[in-house]
C-alpha cells in the first residue's frame, strides 16, 4: 500500500519555526499525542486551503525514547535509535534529547506563528519546549556565513528517492529519518579570514556559488567531506538564525533522508576526518549545541493514530 508522506520534500516558505519538545516525567501522554497527530494533519490541510499558493506546512518527527514511551509499533523503523556523540580529535557532534520535533515553514510569519502557538497550547500540560528557533531566508538563500546553502540538494524526482523510505522498510514506506543540529558560529573569526580563505572552507566561491575544481578544493573543505557519492544524498533545509542580545548567530542544520547511515557517514567525515584528523574546517567556526535523530512517519501513519 502506498503511504502519503508528510510534506518533507516541500520547498515552501521563507519563515521557519523549529520546535523541540520533551515529555514531562510521569505523565500520561498518549491522549495528547493522538490529538497532536490529528492537529498536524488539520494544520496542513488548513494551510493549503486558506493560502493555496503561499501556505504553511508542519512536519512532525518523533524521537526514539518517545516512540517507546508512546507504545508506537514494533519493530521500530530500522535505523531509529538515540543519536550518540561523534567524538573527533578536536570537535564533538554532541547528542541531545528530543521527543517531538516540529518543522513549520511558510511564506507568512503569521501563519507559522499561529501553527506553533496552537501546537504549544495542546502540548503544554504534558511536554516542555526545549528548543525554539526562528529561521529566516537570508538574501538569496545564504547561510549567515555568507555562502549559498542548499545548491547541491537533490531536485525533482530524486528528492523522493533520497528523502523517503521505500521498499527497504515496507512497514514505514513514505517515512523519513530527520536529523537536526543547532550550530553557533564564530562569525568574528570567520569574517576575519580573507574571502579566498573563506572559500577554501566551503570549497565554493562566495559571490557566485561555483564549486572549485577537484585540484583547487582542499581535502578539509566542507563539500569535499560531505559529498559521499552520487548514490548517497540527503534533503537539507538549513536556515540561519541570529540574536543580537545573546550574540548567538547560527545555522539550524536539518536534513531528511531515507537512511540515517547516509548522514552518519557525512558526520563521521566532518568530525573524525578523512583520513582521521583531516576534519571539516567549517567546524573551526561552527559548534553544534544540539544533535538529535527523529523519525518522521508518513501522514497516513499519523491519520491512523488520530482516528
Ligand atoms: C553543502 C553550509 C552543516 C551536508 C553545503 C554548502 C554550504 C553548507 C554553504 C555548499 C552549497 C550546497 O551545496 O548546499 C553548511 C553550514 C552548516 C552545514 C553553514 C552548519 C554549520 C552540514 C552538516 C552536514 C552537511 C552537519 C551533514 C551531516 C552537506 C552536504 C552538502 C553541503 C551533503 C553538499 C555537498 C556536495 O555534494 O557538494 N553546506 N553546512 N552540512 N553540506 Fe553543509
Amino acid at each position: 500500500m502506498n503511504a502519503e508522506p508528510q510534506t518533507v520534500l516541500d520547498y515552501r516558505g521563507d519563515h521557519t519555526i523549529f520546535l523541540v519538545y520533551n515529555f514531562k516525567k510521569d505523565q500520561e501522554v498518549g491522549a495528547v499525542f493522538q490529538r497532536i497527530c490529528a492537529l498536524v494533519i488539520n494544520l496542513n490541510n488548513s494551510g493549503e486551503t486558506r493560502f493555496p499558493d503561499s501556505g504553511a506546512i508542519c512536519v512532525m518527527g518523533i524521537g526514539f525514547d518517545a516512540w517507546l514511551r508512546l507504545g508506537l509499533p514494533e519493530p521500530l523503523p530500522k535505523e531509529l535509535q538515540n543519536f550518540t556523540p561523534i567524538v573527533g580529535g578536536k570537535h564533538v557532534a554532541v547528542a541531545t534529547r528530543g521527543d517531538l520535533h516540529f518543522h513549520i515553514k511558510g511564506s507568512s510569519s503569521s501563519i507559522c506563528y499561529d501553527m506553533a502557538a496552537t501546537l504549544a497550547q495542546i502540548l503544554d500540560p504534558v511536554a516542555v519546549p526545549v528548543e525554539e528557533i526562528h529561521g529566516f531566508r537570508y538574501w538569496d538563500g545564504r547561510s549567515i556565513l555568507g555562502f549559498v546553502d542548499g545548491t547541491e540538494n537533490p531536485q525533482g524526482e530524486k528528492r523522493a528517492f533520497f528523502g523517503l523510505i521505500g521498499d527497504d522498510d515496507p512497514g514505514y514506506r513514505g517515512g523519513s529519518y530527520l536529523f537536526v543540529q543547532k550550530y553557533i558560529h564564530d562569525l568574528k573569526a570567520f569574517r576575519a579570514l580573507p574571502v579566498e580563505e573563506q572559500e577554501k572552507v566551503f570549497g565554493r566561491s562566495k559571490e557566485n556559488d561555483v564549486e572549485m575544481t577537484d585540484e583547487q578544493k582542499p581535502s578539509n573543505s566542507h563539500i569535499a567531506l560531505t559529498n559521499v557519492g552520487d548514490d548517497l544524498k540527503i534533503i537539507r533545509d538549513n536556515l540561519p538564525f541570529g540574536n543580537m542580545s545573546t550574540n548567538e548567530m547560527g545555522t539550524y542544520f536539518i536534513a531528511y533522508m531515507s537512511t540515517f547511515s547516509t548522514v552518519k557517514k557525512m558526520l563521521d567525515n566532518m568530525f573524525i576526518g578523512v583520513p582521521e584528523g583531516n576534519y571539516d574546517r567549517l567546524l573551526d567556526f561552527s559548534s553544534p549545541k544540539t544533535g538529535t535523530l527523529f523519525f518522521v512517519p508518513s501522514a497516513t501513519f499519523l491519520k491512523n493514530i488520530a482516528s
